[in-house]
């Protein structure tokens, strides 16, 4: 029996919104997924009893469905009612604002979804809205205490925050992301924060003059750059009166993100994905090298985005202080040699992308001694030319399907970008004016260039987050469209 077949059994649409308390959009979600939420099998699986109707209780496959080899239904076997096999578990915190109300309904169309969902309020979000209001529709305790001793007998804070696929802050206050992004651990809600190993979708909701402070601007800026994703502010009227960005984003737009980041998700799942990033270091002796000013800002929020839609991404970087972006396998490398043996040794791949600063030329016999003062004239430094990685990845038998490569170009750029991409033999170029108006080189903001096959389009001044999010938005149509 299948999902449609065992809607009809109980009734309907209809009858199923009532049996399972969710909304229409969330039958019809079931029917899409051509699955049930793992919380409303037992409902079910009675209903289905109640009418005399027998499933595995587990799996909801017909009980006389022919066993396989191993013993099992096939259809429990292929999911042909499509149980996941994990429901998705939530831990939504919510931080005191006014917005703190709006969590409620984020609370029921999580439920919709068929997420668990553990909820911790902060002190803050007590003042707007009530534990029991919370409980009533996570179905869950409310958890509002780092020192509780029966909390901790039950559920540690560890443990809550390591159950987590995903940890949303929702709202998320001014003062809750200030303490999270300086690692702050004084209450349940931030120790939960630092000690999770989920991803981290946060939607802030505050007054406009609140969130342009250039206060709450930084501690948005780091934890950017942890890798943490954000779904709004948007813009509007505020409760407080006032106009601007400030609004908590749409539940469903919430929903929508946090989609995405749930393990098993997104829409680059099973691809596999090579990224360079940073600068090369090329010794010159023992203690010195020559290096450029990447910082690996770029290349790392590229990584960071498209592991965040699921792809399987090998990073391999250059000597950088970025931190390393979650679930991103990174591979630390100096030399421009280094990075070309580390980038053929992540191949196969589906895509590729250099975005490195690789250094053009390595002194010649740098040896490990350092190069001693004397009298006489300076040495003469002797270069050789590195590997090209880009051409190299380009050109090579195992050619990932998609390669892009980076210019970075001071004068006429999108001519030589043009240039670079026909002669490197790679599908796009993202080009970046690096001239002395146009910081690039360690700043939080970039301007580029695509090009491709069908030309060139411009994307204006962003932050480099959001260059990562479009460069993934336009792989993901390139590798699903063609
Ligand atoms: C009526 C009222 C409304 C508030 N609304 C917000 C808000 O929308 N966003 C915000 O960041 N802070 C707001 N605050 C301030 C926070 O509640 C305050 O910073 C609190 O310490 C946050 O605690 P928490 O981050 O631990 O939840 C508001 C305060 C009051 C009294």
């Amino acid at each position: 029996m299948n999902i449609d077949d065992i809607i009809d059994q109980l009734g309907g649409a209809a009858a199923v919104q009532t049996l399972l308390g969710v909304g229409p959009s969330a039958v019809s979600n079931y029917r899409l997924r051509g699955a049930f939420p793992e919380y409303a099998r037992v409902r079910i699986w009675q209903a289905l009893k109640a009418r005399g109707i027998h499933v595995n209780p587990e799996t909801l496959a017909d009980l006389d469905t022919p066993p396989t080899a191993s013993g099992q239904p096939a259809s429990a076997l292929s999911h042909a009612v499509g149980m996941p096999q994990k429901t998705p578990q939530i831990l939504l915190i919510i931080s005191g604002g006014i917005a703190a109300y709006k969590a409620l309904e984020l609370i029921r169309r999580m439920k919709d979804q068929g997420w668990a969902v553990r909820v911790i309020l902060t002190k803050g979000g007590a003042q707007f809205i009530t534990p029991l209001s919370v409980s009533a529709l996570s179905g869950d305790k409310t958890y509002t205490d780092l020192f509780s001793l029966t909390d901790e007998a039950e559920m540690g804070h560890i443990r809550l925050a390591r159950d987590a696929d995903l940890v949303v802050i929702a709202p998320a206050s001014a003062n809750m992301m200030a303490r999270i992004s300086h690692g702050m651990a004084d209450d349940l809600a931030s120790t939960a924060v630092l000690a999770t190993g989920a991803p981290i979708l946060i939607a802030p909701a505050m007054n406009p003059f609140m969130w342009a402070n250039p206060a709450t601007q930084a501690n948005t800026a780091i934890l950017k750059s942890r890798g943490i994703s954000f779904v709004g502010p948007d813009s509007g009227d505020m409760a407080c009166g006032e106009d601007g960005a400030g609004r908590l984003a749409d539940p469903m737009a919430i929903i929508a993100a946090a989609e995405r980041m749930l393990p098993g998700q997104g829409k680059l799942q099973g691809k596999q994905v090579l990224v360079t990033s940073g600068p090369t270091h090329e010794p010159i002796d023992g203690v010195r090298y020559i290096a450029n000013r990447s910082s690996g800002k770029q290349g790392h929020a590229i990584a960071a985005a498209l592991a965040r839609e699921g792809a399987k991404v090998t990073l391999v970087s250059g000597p950088v202080t970025e931190p390393p972006p979650p679930s991103v396998q990174v591979v630390a490398v100096t030399t421009a040699q280094d990075m070309l043996d580390a980038s053929l040794a992540a191949l196969p791949a589906d895509i590729a992308i250099c975005a490195a600063a690789v250094a053009d030329w390595a002194v010649d016999g740098a040896g490990a001694s350092k190069l001693k003062k004397t009298d006489g004239a300076p040495p003469e430094l002797q270069f050789r030319e590195n590997p090209d990685i880009l051409a190299t990845i380009s050109t090579h038998q195992q050619r990932p399907k998609l390669v892009v490569g980076f210019a970075a170009e001071t004068d006429d750029v999108i001519a030589y970008a043009k240039a670079k991409r026909a002669r490197k033999g790679c599908d796009w170029i993202l080009a970046n004016d690096v001239g002395q108006d146009q910081p690039v080189f360690g700043a939080d903001e970039n301007e580029v260039h695509l090009i491709t096959a069908s030309g060139a389009s411009h994307w204006p001044r962003m932050s480099k987050h959001d260059v990562a999010k479009y460069l993934t938005d336009a792989i993901i149509k390139e590798i699903t469209h063609g």
